[in-house]
C-alpha cells in the first residue's frame, strides 16, 4: 500500500492556508456587514435529499455522488454542495418565522468529477443563502456583495454572467420549443445530450461538445421566452445591478447544473488559466425549494464560491503574512529570562519559535533561516547583564541591540 491521498482529494499545506484562511476571513467580514450568519451543516445528509433538490437527471446526482449505506442500510450522502443542507435547516428550525434569513457556510463538499487542475474531489466553497426575499433587488445587493469580495481579494478579470431561466409558468413551454427544435436537429448531439434530450434538454444549450454547440446554435432563447413576472424581475436585477455599478454579460446559454434554479442564474469567471474551470463562483435564485423540500413557500437566492479556484487567483503578496522569530539562548541564566521573554512576546502576538538546539551560533542562525524565519532574536550573557538582545533581521543580515522592553514594538510591527 502506498500512502498517498486519494486522487482528486488534496492537503492544503502552510504556505496556502493562509491564503485560505484570508480568503475566510474576508468572507466572513463582508458577508457580516451585509447581515449573513454562519450556519454549520452537516457533512452527510439522507440521500433524498439530494435527489430531490439538485434533481434526478442532473450529472450531480446521475454519476456524481458519494453515496453509501450506513450500518443500518439508510442511503447516505457525502454532500456535494451546501444549498439543500441549508434548506433542509432552514425549514427543520423553522428559521422561516424570521421575515428575511440570511446564512453563510464554509466547508468541503463531494463530487466524483474527473480530477484536473481547479476542479477536484473534495473541495471547499463559501456559501450564502438568502431566505425570504423575493425583490430583484435581492439578487443585485447579493450580487454586489460578491463583486465586492472579489475586488477587495483584488482577483483580476472576475466577470459577472447572467441569465434568467424562467419559473413555472413559462419555462415548462420554453422546454416543449427546445425539445422539439433539438429532435430536429438532434444528428449533431452527443450521446449525453441525446440521452437528456426528454428530461433535461437545456443542458445541451452549455453542452461544451462542438456538436451540441453546433446544434443548438439557432436554438430558441429562453430570455426571450420569459413570461412577464419573470421578464420584469430580470430587467429590474440588470437596473439594480447598474445601480451598483455593475454592467453583468447577458449569457443566455448559461444554464447551471442543478435543477432548483428558477429566474435570476449566475456565474462569475475569472481568468484562473484553467481553461473551462473558470467559473470561480455560482448560484441564483431558486423560488421553488423550500416548499418542494416541504417547507412554505420562500423565495431565495444564493451562491458559493471555489475556494480553490480564488485561491489559485489570489497573489500570495495580497495575503497578509505574520513573520516567524527564532529566539536563540545562550547559557543556562540566558534561557530563564528567555522563557519570560517569549511568554510576553507571545502574549502580544508575535510568532516565536524557541530553538533547542545546542552548538555554535553560527549553526542555530543557520537552522533559524532554513526555519524561514524572518528575525533572530539572540540572548547571551552580555545582553543578559545589559537588559537587551540582539535582533538580526535575517533578510539583510542587518543587526541591533535592543531594550527587552522594545522588542514586541519592533518584531510586532514589521509583520503587520
Ligand atoms: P456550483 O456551480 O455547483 O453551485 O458550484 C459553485 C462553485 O463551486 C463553482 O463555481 C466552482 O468554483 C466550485 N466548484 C464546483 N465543483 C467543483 C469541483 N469539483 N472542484 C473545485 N471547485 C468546484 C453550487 O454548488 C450551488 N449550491 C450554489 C448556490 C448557492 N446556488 C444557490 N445558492
Amino acid at each position: 500500500m502506498s500512502v498517498t491521498a486519494i486522487r482528486g482529494f488534496n492537503d492544503i499545506l502552510p504556505g496556502d492556508t493562509e491564503a485560505w484562511r484570508h480568503i475566510e476571513q474576508t468572507a466572513w467580514s463582508i458577508f457580516s456587514a451585509y447581515g449573513f450568519s454562519e450556519i454549520k451543516l452537516p457533512i452527510v445528509e439522507k440521500t433524498e435529499l439530494f435527489a430531490r433538490s439538485i434533481g434526478e437527471t442532473t450529472d450531480i446526482v446521475e454519476k456524481e455522488m458519494y453515496t453509501f449505506a450506513d450500518r443500518h442500510g439508510d442511503a447516505i450522502t457525502l454532500r456535494p454542495e451546501g444549498t439543500a443542507p441549508a434548506v433542509r435547516a432552514y425549514i427543520e428550525h423553522k428559521l422561516y418565522t424570521a421575515p428575511v434569513t440570511r446564512l453563510y457556510y464554509t466547508g468541503p463538499m463531494f463530487r466524483y468529477e474527473r480530477p484536473q487542475k481547479g476542479r477536484y474531489r473534495q473541495f471547499y466553497q463559501i456559501g450564502a443563502e438568502v431566505l425570504g426575499d423575493e425583490s430583484p433587488r435581492a439578487d443585485a445587493e447579493t450580487l454586489s456583495m460578491l463583486m465586492k469580495f472579489f475586488g477587495t481579494l483584488k482577483v483580476k478579470g472576475a466577470t459577472l454572467q447572467v441569465n434568467s431561466l424562467g419559473d413555472a409558468s413559462c419555462r415548462p413551454a420554453y422546454k416543449k420549443k427546445l425539445y422539439e427544435y433539438l429532435k430536429e436537429h438532434s444528428s449533431g448531439l452527443c450521446e449525453n445530450c441525446l440521452r437528456r434530450i426528454e428530461t433535461n434538454p437545456l443542458r445541451a444549450l452549455d453542452c461544451k461538445a462542438t456538436g451540441c454547440i453546433e446544434a443548438t446554435r439557432n436554438a430558441p432563447s429562453l430570455v426571450d421566452s420569459l413570461c412577464e413576472g419573470c421578464a420584469t424581475h430580470f430587467d429590474k436585477v440588470r437596473y439594480f445591478l447598474k445601480l451598483y455599478g455593475i454592467e453583468p454579460v447577458i449569457n443566455p446559454r448559461m444554464v447551471r447544473g442543478l435543477d432548483y434554479y428558477t429566474r435570476t442564474t449566475f456565474e462569475i469567471t475569472a481568468d484562473t488559466g484553467l481553461g473551462s474551470q473558470n467559473a470561480v463562483a455560482a448560484g441564483g435564485r431558486y423560488d421553488g425549494l423550500v416548499s418542494e423540500l416541504g417547507g412554505p413557500s420562500t423565495p431565495c437566492f444564493g451562491f458559493a464560491i471555489g475556494i480553490e479556484r480564488l485561491s489559485l487567483l489570489l497573489e500570495r503578496s495580497q495575503v497578509p503574512s505574520s513573520p516567524l522569530t527564532v529566539f536563540i539562548a545562550l547559557g543556562i541564566d540566558a534561557e530563564k529570562k528567555g522563557v519570560e521573554l517569549i511568554s510576553l512576546w507571545r502574549s502580544s502576538g508575535i510568532r516565536v519559535v524557541e530553538d533547542f538546539s545546542t552548538g555554535a551560533l553560527k549553526t542555530r542562525m543557520k537552522r533559524a533561516d532554513r526555519l524561514g524565519a524572518a528575525f533572530a532574536v539572540i540572548l547571551g550573557e552580555n545582553e543578559l547583564a545589559e537588559g537587551v538582545v540582539t535582533i538580526k533581521d535575517m533578510k539583510n543580515a542587518a543587526q541591533e541591540t535592543i531594550a527587552w522592553d522594545r522588542v514586541a514594538g519592533i518584531i510586532g510591527g514589521a509583520g503587520k
